[in-house]
């Protein structure tokens, strides 16, 4: 399993449990590199590593499964990637979307953008639906919840 952004391994760490037989994260952060690394010390070599922009990292052949979970928040140009996980991907792709929510959206908008400087993207399924279908996905399933979606679309 390829794991876009896996940060300090959160989600790895249930995956591997489940018994996955590798998950692979690429990162661009060396820290959250580290984190993982330090937290999913006990599984050996079912983790690998990979430090870079997920659309330049050196990531060979296709995986079962590619996830991207709390990544496309804070992503500008989500075609590229989405392009680039349908490359990688040749079972399902699964990943969370976040959706404008009048409860939390002016919070977050304020939170990141304003006191952080950080622009955060909002999507609706129409989107991700166009998203995923133009990068060559067949199926494409979502799920809505209250602050964003959830699709997997499978290759
Ligand atoms: C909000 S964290 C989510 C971490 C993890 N997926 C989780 O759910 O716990 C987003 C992660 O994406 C990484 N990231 C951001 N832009 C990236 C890029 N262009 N290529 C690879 N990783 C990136 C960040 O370093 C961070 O670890």
């Amino acid at each position: 399993m390829l794991d876009i952004g896996g940060g300090s391994g959160r989600v790895g760490e249930l995956i591997l449990e489940a018994g996955a037989r590798e998950w692979v994260n690429a990162d661009i952060a060396q820290e959250m590199l580290d984190l993982s690394a330090k937290r999913l010390e006990r599984f050996g070599d079912k983790v690998q590593l990979v430090h870079g922009d997920f659309l330049t990292a050196p990531l060979e052949g296709t995986f079962d499964v590619t996830i991207a979970l709390g990544f496309f928040d804070y992503i500008p140009d989500a075609h590229l990637f989405v392009r680039r996980m349908a490359e990688l991907t040749s079972g399902s792709a699964v990943a969370s979307f976040p959706r404008w929510n009048w409860l939390k959206g002016p919070v977050r908008k304020v939170r990141y953008e304003v006191i952080d400087n950080c622009p955060i993207f909002n999507y609706t399924e129409r989107e991700l639906r166009f998203l995923f279908g133009s990068a060559g996905f067949s199926r494409v399933l979502i799920k809505q919840g209250r602050s964003g979606f959830l699709v997997r679309a499978d290759s």
